[in-house]
């Protein structure tokens, strides 16, 4: 075997055929099944995208009326998954939190181990509309406050936001939101969800797979850079009421020092695209509004400083994490809650590569080429 036969990280090896979205990083395009997920971005529900990734299909006025009617009814938190988060320690990370939750529903679902196709849907419904109450239940929790229990005269995006502050968000803070979820939702065989269909090629359990993913999701070279962004802007400074000439001269320098440094700066690059991530341009006119309607303009300095900055010293381009991280603290999320947002978001990519890996399995076992010590006797 030659160097050239070793594939590190799997770069640029194309490892099984997709029908749930395409990413084509020449035309800085993703598909969700052949839609442009801007178009979906524009108008879309939350909901909406999810029976699309899951089917294949746009679903009928009453497929959707259907979905909404069940998500509305499998939102609350179940006791056991409250029970198990409150063992866990109050500082350990949300993600743990997110993981372990996901785990326990699988242990507690009696339809756990049934894999036909009309099993493992109801399973990702039932995970879609009962992740968001583990997320919110923890950040308030964080935050020394009471559950607030879920309306089912909200929809999906509003809910989300009602359960984790307690009060009913501004249209143009929801809209945010359904972006956000709509453009987290699926990325081809990104990390995790490579991880999701390596543990479904075992025959193993679709709660198993998205506990793994989640798993591969917290790391800052994938979910996490968004979380990442925010300890960036931290550490840059962030300072309410300053302008945005300001702001953006000292992240300028920052990314000046970083760069010289060598440092790995989060939320920018990305494995696939090169010249621009498809989704930027779409959350940026979210985190825009966000920025206007919280009156938050030195942010956006911080923003474009260092967007100009890395774009004028590498030519390397920000991904969907750097504008969806200040767009959550905007909103009021606490940092650690920005990773476990995009796994409530990923549920829906990943269970649906779930069940696409499952419809035609092959065992996914790469080779490794040896590089210890020749044969050797004790
Ligand atoms: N900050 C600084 N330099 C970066 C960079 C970043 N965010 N991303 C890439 N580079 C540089 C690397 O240092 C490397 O430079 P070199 O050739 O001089 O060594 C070059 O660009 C290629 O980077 P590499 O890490 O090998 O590319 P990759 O395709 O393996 O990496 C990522 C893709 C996403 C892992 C990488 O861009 C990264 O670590 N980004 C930060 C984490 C992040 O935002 N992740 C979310 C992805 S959606």
């Amino acid at each position: 075997m030659t160097d050239t036969d070793v594939h590190k990280g799997l770069a640029g090896i194309v490892a099984d055929r997709t029908a749930v979205s395409k990413v084509n990083p020449d035309t800085n395009s993703l598909l969700y099944r052949g839609y442009p997920v801007q178009q979906l971005a524009a108008g879309l529900s939350v909901e909406a995208v999810a029976l699309l990734l899951w089917s294949g299909e746009l679903p009928s006025t009453q497929e959707l009326a259907e979905f909404e009617e069940f998500e509305r009814s499998h939102r609350g938190l179940d006791p056991k998954v409250r029970e198990a988060v409150d063992l866990l320690p109050a500082d350990c990370h949300p993600m743990d939190v997110g993981r372990t939750a996901v785990s326990v529903m699988g242990a507690n679902d009696p339809h756990a181990q049934t894999s036909d196709p009309a099993a493992e849907l109801q399973k990702a419904k039932k995970l879609f509309a009962a992740f968001p109450a583990v997320l919110a239940y923890d950040q308030r929790r964080r935050r020394g406050q009471d559950p607030v229990a879920p309306r089912d005269d909200l929809d999906y995006a509003q809910n989300v936001l009602w359960m984790t502050f307690g009060e009913e968000a501004a249209a143009e803070v929801v809209n945010a939101f359904r972006v956000s979820m709509v453009l987290y939702a699926e990325h081809s065989f990104n990390a995790s969800t490579f991880t999701a269909r390596v543990v479904t090629s075992t025959l193993s359990d679709l709660h198993s797979a998205v506990t793994a993913a989640i798993g591969a999701l917290k790391g800052p070279l994938h979910g996490g850079a968004n979380e990442a962004v925010m300890h960036t802007f931290a550490e840059i400074g962030i300072r309410p009421g300053e302008t945005r000439e300001e702001a953006a001269a000292r992240s300028r320098e920052w990314m000046e020092n970083a760069l010289a440094e060598k440092r790995k700066v989060m939320g920018f690059g990305h494995r696939v695209y090169k010249r621009g991530d498809s989704r930027v341009p779409t959350m940026k006119e979210s985190l825009d509004a966000m920025v206007e309607h919280y009156g938050r303009h030195e942010l956006m300095g911080l923003y474009e400083g260092l967007e100009s900055a890395m774009d004028e010293a590498t030519g390397i381009k920000p991904n969907l994490d750097y504008p969806a991280g200040p767009t959550y603290h905007l909103m009021g999320f606490d940092t650690e809650m920005f990773t476990p947002l995009f796994i409530a978001s990923r549920i829906m990519g990943w269970t649906a590569h779930i069940m696409e890996q499952r419809a035609d399995n092959t065992l996914i076992r790469p080779l490794s080429e040896y590089s210890g010590p020749d044969e050797r006797s004790l």
